[in-house]
């Protein structure tokens, strides 16, 4: 009798060819042909290597570049591998590190990295740091840089709108940036701004309700 809770069984694996059939592991023709393949990767890492060194100035440490951010109103040098992300640059290579933006998912899901490039939002771990040179970043501590709490964080903290906290500061961000293009904003426009947020301890309705309050206080204030 079969039990569905049980694994499969493991396959046996295929006998072995004998003979004339036999395939040899590796073919003088094969050997030639991976070995070109390996060449042209040579040549091609060599071309983007020195494709970097003009965008981005000549590496410091092999593998590495010196580029230099724009995070919070200040200029920052980092020397970092082309490959890392926004996110990494800002929680592991900034001076001091800025561990305000959440490492939650890595991969575009959750938008607990949400930051302000330029203006708008964007999830910073699907943000190369080198392509945001020459750019404005704001993290969640160029939010209020004396330490204040901004007029949304307020409003989060008189409904609250936090528990655990690890998504609040994407949210925050993210519903910032929908205010500073229109305090009125409806309902339906801050949660679409916050479309790309999610809260796993289910505080939505909160959040909402700090994004309306925040939005009726800053029109009261001239939208400032
Ligand atoms: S950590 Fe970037 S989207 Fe989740
Ligand atoms: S408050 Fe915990 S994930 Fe949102």
């Amino acid at each position: 009798m079969s039990d569905a809770a049980s694994p499969p069984e493991a396959k046996s694996s295929p006998e072995p060819r004998s003979g004339s059939q036999a395939k040899p592991a590796l073919t003088r023709r094969a050997f030639f042909k991976g070995a070109g393949v390996v060449a042209a990767g040579g040549v091609i890492g060599e071309a983007v290597s020195a494709a970097n060194a003009r965008a981005y100035g000549p590496a410091t440490l092999e593998g590495t570049v010196e580029v230099e951010l724009d995070i919070n109103g200040a200029k920052q040098k980092v020397t970092l591998e082309p490959r890392t992300t926004l996110l990494n640059a800002l929680r592991n290579h900034c001076n001091p590190p800025l561990t305000g933006t959440k490492l939650v998912c890595d991969r575009g899901s959750c938008g607990a990295c949400t930051v302000h490039l330029d203006g708008r939002p964007v999830y910073s771990c699907m943000t190369l740091a080198v392509d945001t040179v020459g750019h404005k970043v704001k993290t969640i501590e160029g939010l209020s840089p004396r330490g204040e709490l901004t007029v949304l964080q307020q409003k989060f903290c008189e409904h609250d709108g936090s528990q655990c906290g690890f998504c609040t500061p994407g949210f925050v961000m993210a519903i910032t940036a929908c205010l500073e293009r229109n305090p009125a904003a409806s309902l339906d426009e801050i949660q679409n701004a916050c479309s790309g947020n999610l809260c796993r301890c289910g505080t939505q309705p909160q959040i909402f309700e700090a994004a309306l309050a925040a939005g009726r206080a800053l029109q009261a204030k001239g939208g400032k």
